[in-house]
Order: C-alpha cells, then sequence, then structure tokens
C-alpha cells in the first residue's frame, strides 16, 4: 500500500473515531423502555403501611384488564413445597388513567406474621404471577440491623440511577430498608420516568422494603391548579397513614428494631409537622431517631438555603436527640456533625442520580464530593451507628460512627480516609466540549 494512500485511510479512521466517540459522548439520554403495563405484575414494591414485626405491605401494578389481583405468601423454607402452604389475600385495586396511560394499581398489606421470620410471596392472577420473593420481617427487641440511603435520583433514571441501587444492594444485600431522600423522579406526572425508576431497582423493590420521601419533583401543577403532590405517589406506594392528615403518606414514621425512621414533606406545612415531631417525639422509646427530608438543614450547594426548615425542625431535632438527618435536593454530597451546637447530630445531604451541583463555599461538612454518584449503607448497633458513603463504582469514599454517650450529646468519630483526595469538579471528568 502506498504510504499517501494509508495516511488517507489513517485519517479517515481517525474521523470516523472521533465521530463515533462524538456520539458515544452523548449526554444522559437514558436508556430504551416501555413503560406501559401488561397482565404480568410489575412494578412490585415492598413498604411498610404498619408495624414491621408482623405486617408487610406489598403493591404492585397491571394492564386494566386485570380487576382483579392476589397475594400469596407462606413461611419460606429451601423446600419448594413451601408453596403449597400459602394463603392468599385480595388486593385492593386502583385504577389509574391520565391521557394515553392507564393501569391498574394493586396492593395487600399482610397481617399476623411472626416476628423475625423469612417469608416467600408473590402477586398476581389466575395465570400471571410474579416470581416468589422472600423478606424478613423485624424483631420485636432491638437488633442490629443494616440499612441503605440513596438521595435524589432523578435524571437519567435508567441508564445511569440504576448502577447506584444495583450498587448499594450488592454492597449490603442483607439491608431491611432503603430510604429514598427525594426527587425520585423529575417530571412527577410522568408514568415513563416512574416506569423507568421502578424497571430501574427491578426486584430489589421486591425484597428490601422502600421508604421514599418526597421532593419537590414529585409535586406538579396542572394549569392553575394548586401545587401538589403527583397522583403516582399514593397507588404506587402504600405508606403509614400515622402523619399529619393533610401530608398523609408523604410525612410518617416507622420503628424498626430499636430505630425510629421520621420522614417528613419539607415542601410545605412546616410549622404543622414541628408540632407532629413533638408530639410523636414525646414517647419515642426507641434508642436511635434518624430523619429524613428532601430539603437540607444546611445546605450542600451554593446559593441554596432553607432558613424555615432549619429554624423551625432544628430545634426539635435538638431537644429529641435525633441522631442523623438524610437529606438531599442539592446534588452534592456533604457530611458534617456538630455544626452550630454540640448536638451530637450528623448531617448528609446526598445525591444518587447524575444531576451534580456545585458545592457552597460554606465549608461546614467535614467531608465533601462534587460529581460524583454515591450511596450509603448504614450499620445501627446498640451503641454504635456506623455511616458509609460508597461512590456508585464501589469506593469507599467516606465513614464515621456515631457512638452513644451516656453522659451527653453522640460522640462523632470521623473515619474517612485522609488519603483519599475530595473528589471536585476539578479533579473528576467534564463534560467534553462540542
Ligand atoms: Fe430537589
Amino acid at each position: 500500500m502506498r504510504k499517501s494512500f494509508r495516511n488517507i485511510i489513517g485519517f479517515a479512521v481517525l474521523l470516523l473515531v472521533q465521530n463515533l466517540m462524538i456520539i458515544n459522548a452523548a449526554d444522559w439520554t437514558d436508556a430504551a423502555h416501555n413503560p406501559f403495563p401488561t397482565k404480568i405484575p410489575d412494578h412490585v414494591i415492598l413498604t411498610w403501611s404498619d408495624n414491621p414485626v408482623n405486617t408487610q405491605s406489598v403493591t404492585w401494578r397491571t394492564d386494566t384488564s386485570i380487576k382483579q389481583s392476589w397475594a400469596e405468601i407462606a413461611e419460606a423454607e429451601a423446600s419448594p413445597n413451601f408453596t403449597y402452604y400459602s394463603k392468599g389475600i385480595n388486593a385492593v385495586t386502583e385504577s389509574f388513567v391520565v391521557e394515553n396511560y392507564s393501569a391498574n394499581y394493586h396492593s395487600a398489606t399482610f397481617d399476623g406474621l411472626k416476628a423475625n421470620t423469612l417469608y416467600a410471596y408473590r402477586v398476581g392472577s389466575e395465570e400471571n404471577w410474579s416470581e416468589w420473593f422472600q423478606f424478613r420481617t423485624a424483631s420485636e427487641k432491638p437488633q442490629p440491623f443494616t440499612f441503605i440511603y440513596l438521595g435524589d435520583g432523578q435524571n437519567a433514571l435508567l441508564s445511569l440511577w440504576s448502577r447506584a441501587i444495583r450498587a448499594a444492594y450488592g454492597t449490603a444485600p442483607d439491608s431491611r430498608f432503603i430510604i429514598h431522600g427525594g426527587d425520585l423522579v423529575s417530571n412527577a406526572d410522568s408514568y415513563t420516568q416512574w416506569s423507568k425508576w421502578f424497571k430501574a431497582a427491578g426486584w430489589i423493590n421486591a425484597m428490601v422494603p422502600s421508604i421514599p420521601v418526597v421532593g419537590n419533583h414529585e409535586y406538579y401543577h396542572k394549569l392553575s391548579e394548586k401545587r401538589q403532590i403527583t397522583p403516582y405517589w399514593f397507588p404506587q406506594f402504600t405508606l403509614p397513614e400515622n402523619g399529619i392528615i393533610k401530608l398523609t403518606e408523604s410525612n410518617y414514621f416507622i420503628d424498626f428494631q430499636g430505630v425510629r425512621v421520621i420522614v417528613l414533606n419539607s415542601n410545605e406545612l412546616i410549622g404543622d409537622q414541628a408540632k407532629w415531631i413533638e408530639k410523636i417525639s414525646e414517647n419515642n422509646s426507641n434508642r436511635w431517631t434518624v430523619v429524613s427530608f428532601h430539603h437540607p438543614i444546611y445546605s450542600g450547594a451554593r446559593g441554596r438555603d432553607q432558613e424555615e426548615i432549619r429554624r423551625s425542625w432544628q430545634p426539635l431535632f435538638r431537644k429529641y436527640a435525633v441522631d442523623l438527618v438524610l437529606n438531599g435536593h442539592d446534588h452534592t454530597y456533604a457530611r458534617g456533625g456538630n455544626i452550630d451546637a454540640e448536638d451530637g447530630i450528623v448531617y448528609v445531604v446526598s445525591v444518587s442520580g447524575p444531576k451534580q451541583y456545585d458545592l457552597t463555599d460554606d465549608r461546614w461538612m467535614t467531608r465533601s464530593a462534587e460529581n460524583t454518584q454515591l450511596y450509603h449503607v448504614i450499620r445501627v448497633e446498640e451503641d454504635v451507628l456506623n455511616f458509609k458513603s460508597y461512590t456508585v463504582t464501589g469506593e469507599l469514599y467516606d465513614e464515621f460512627d456515631i457512638q452513644k454517650n451516656p453522659s451527653g450529646p453522640n460522640i462523632i468519630i470521623d473515619k474517612q480516609n485522609e488519603d483519599l483526595p475530595e473528589r471536585t469538579f476539578k479533579n473528576t471528568p467534564g463534560k467534553p466540549q462540542k
């Protein structure tokens, strides 16, 4: 081959490769997905609407031809013949129609379950059953356990958020629940985005109960109507109705093996929820209290501050000795404690999806990250709560312990790896220039 001809071919190959790189460096275009339901149950998700010691709720979706659906349950057993000993209950079915989307959402709550027992269940109807999934009920008494926290998923749910929830499950498959800190999706009235959220989590949702928090992106308003929680929220998640009535299923609490998880709706009725925090905290006998809501007490991003929430709720967190506050909204990672007072509370802002903001210049945090998708694995024991932050590539990025202190506020032990540089926009890959 003549040298000049080789050069021409080489140049052509280079152009092709560059073009391919440009095509591949597209953006966060989400993965392809058919969002419509079928006769076969999908979007199967465990939540609690009652006591995790002896109840478990499950919710799923079918097309509208399935008018009656069932849930079956049995104690799990290594012999496949446990299926012959299952009992069935009727689901409550809710029809949902918006424009070109329709679905039937079904829910059932198993009750009378034995504490700390592994159960298997399936959902469906006639010939269209799900697989058998397994879950364990909570112990009656405090017992050490692990749970997962995920900040905002929100964007490119199937193509990029999926790796966060899957890596979290891979790191801690024995987790007993997953808290989602709000902004699960970007457009609250998009059935496509909700369907991608469910698809990304897949059977993890059917095995590990979810505790979802509403963010601002779970709100929407139709023309001239008041901004409200998306109508998808209620049929998709079967949640406790122990919060304030106006915020049913977006303000609630769950007690699990010595931990009270308080879910607040930071979008509205802040004062009413403050009164409710007082009410439920007076008789809280749990050793640990974890609070999650969307808008952070201390902001992780530039130019954002939630003064009303901080003014209204933080004194109560101090009064009632909350241990850990889990927030999102700011699309950064920021973790710090004892910020304005020796109160022993740790505040965490995090993000699990791809949308990323600049960190605030206010250096209140002990550890932070920009441009990083993360998940968190929290282990609660009698006297120590251990918190680990992982990047979605499985790197242990941050760690601390909250230690109970009989003579005062919690002691916070920083265990971050000081040799690991903080991730910033400057030292992580940026978007290619077009
Ligand atoms: Fe948000």
